[in-house]
């Protein structure tokens, strides 16, 4: 029976990993640390209330004082560190919070398992901490080539160089102290309770309410896309097999560029609602979701492409990839048609005001 503390577990991917967990490991002990930034929310963690193995604790991953006492009292013997400032558009437009929680947080967390788990040879004997990070650490690829463990850190990003930041500390607790570290980075995640400031969700709900669809430059950028119960079913596989002080990268062998997933989206969207007079009544157009699609600004420094060879997890681990891009597509418009009341809430208060600095003044291309 695992301790294991999550942090970010009321984000996207994180309380999609505690209900993953859940089912797959129930004597295993969960306990969510999150601060609940805008990004949190504990409406992903609805019906885990009363799971007496799974217990939520809002926190930040800066507080020394309160991780040291969380490990003490909860004999935490596992760590996944999702919690972390995850939107590069955020972090073009304010770097810091990518800094005190990416880097600094990480940090905070490292040492509080440092202390722990190394005092004493025994206590660590299992532990584990594993660290979740992401492909963009690797910067840009040209039309060919894909990223490998060995590829060269170039991150672009102020979101990317502080996930960087981040790997960089991890790596070298495991080289200096010993601590039982290992590392995932991740292509691009989609499915159920993603924030929608990120492309899919953002042109899903956009596609539903009757709002233009912002393409960033030329829509030709290519990202990895993975559906997110794969990434959590990949994350269990190295927590249970990876090798210590390794790295593992994630993908799912689909490559898209961004304007086919916005056609996409478009054609699945008007494809559901026109078999169901119920949800077309809800959703009035008069036009297909297409013509919403407009090109603006390009995001600065956008890197062109990711790209993820995870031929190292794939026969190290035996994990793959489960779920096909179109079938995870209609599953997550799915998912969003029959939580309006979840997106609703989302989508008011501070995130209309992010959506206006973000896009009010990104004038058509
Ligand atoms: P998210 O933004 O949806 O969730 C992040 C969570 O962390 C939120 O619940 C937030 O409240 C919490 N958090 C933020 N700062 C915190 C702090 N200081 N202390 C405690 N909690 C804090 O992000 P996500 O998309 O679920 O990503 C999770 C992790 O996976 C991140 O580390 C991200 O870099 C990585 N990742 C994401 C993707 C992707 O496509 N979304 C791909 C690869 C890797
Ligand atoms: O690659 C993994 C990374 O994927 C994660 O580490 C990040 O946390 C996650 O946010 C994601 O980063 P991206 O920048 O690739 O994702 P995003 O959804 O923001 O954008 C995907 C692509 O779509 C990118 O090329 C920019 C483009 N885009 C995005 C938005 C929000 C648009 O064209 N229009 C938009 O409005």
């Amino acid at each position: 029976m695992r301790k294991m503390l999550v942090t970010g577990g009321a984000g996207f991917i994180g309380s999609n990993f505690v209900r993953h967990m859940r089912g797959a490991h129930p004597s295993d002990r969960v306990i969510v640390l999150d601060s609940l930034t805008y990004a949190g929310n504990l409406e992903n963690l609805k019906g885990l209330e009363k799971d007496s193995g799974c217990l939520f604790i809002k926190g930040d991953i800066c507080d020394q004082v309160l991780l040291d006492g969380i490990f003490d009292k909860e004999a935490v013997d596992t760590v996944v560190n999702f919690a972390a400032e995850s939107h590069v558009d955020r972090s073009i437009l304010g770097p810091r919070a990518f800094v005190e929680t990416n880097v600094l947080g990480t940090l905070t967390l490292l040492e509080c398992a440092r202390k722990r788990w190394l005092s004493n040879a025994a206590k660590a004997k299992g532990n584990v901490f594993l660290h979740v990070s992401t492909d963009e650490v690797y910067g840009s690829l040209g039309p060919a080539g894909y990223f490998t463990e060995e590829t060269p850190y170039q991150p672009n990003s102020p979101y990317a160089a502080s996930k960087a930041s981040s790997d960089h500390l991890v790596r070298a607790y495991f080289h200096t102290y010993g601590l039982p570290v290992v590392t995932t980075n991740c292509s691009n995640n989609y499915g159920p309770y993603q924030f929608p400031e990120k492309l899919i969700p953002l042109m899903i709900i956009n596609a539903l309410t009757g709002k233009p669809l912002p393409v960033y430059g030329d829509g030709l950028n290519v990202r990895d896309w993975l559906y997110v119960e794969d990434h959590c079913r990949a994350i269990d596989v190295v927590l249970e097999k990876g090798r210590l002080g390794e790295t593992y990268n994630i993908g799912g062998r689909c490559e898209k560029r961004n304007i086919e997933i916005v056609n996409l989206v478009c054609a699945t969207v008007d494809e559901l609602l026109n078999a169901d007079k119920t949800l077309a009544a809800l959703y009035p157009l008069g036009k297909s979701r297409k013509e919403l699609i407009t090109f603006v600004k390009d995001r600065p420094g956008h890197d062109r492409r990711y790209a993820i060879d995870c031929g190292k997890i794939e026969t190290e681990l035996g994990w793959r990839a489960l779920t096909a891009f179109d079938d995870g597509i209609r599953k997550t418009i799915k998912w969003y048609l029959s939580n309006e009341g979840w997106w609703k809430r989302v989508i008011s208060g501070e995130y209309t005001k992010y959506y206006e600095v973000q896009y009010g003044n990104r004038a058509n291309r």
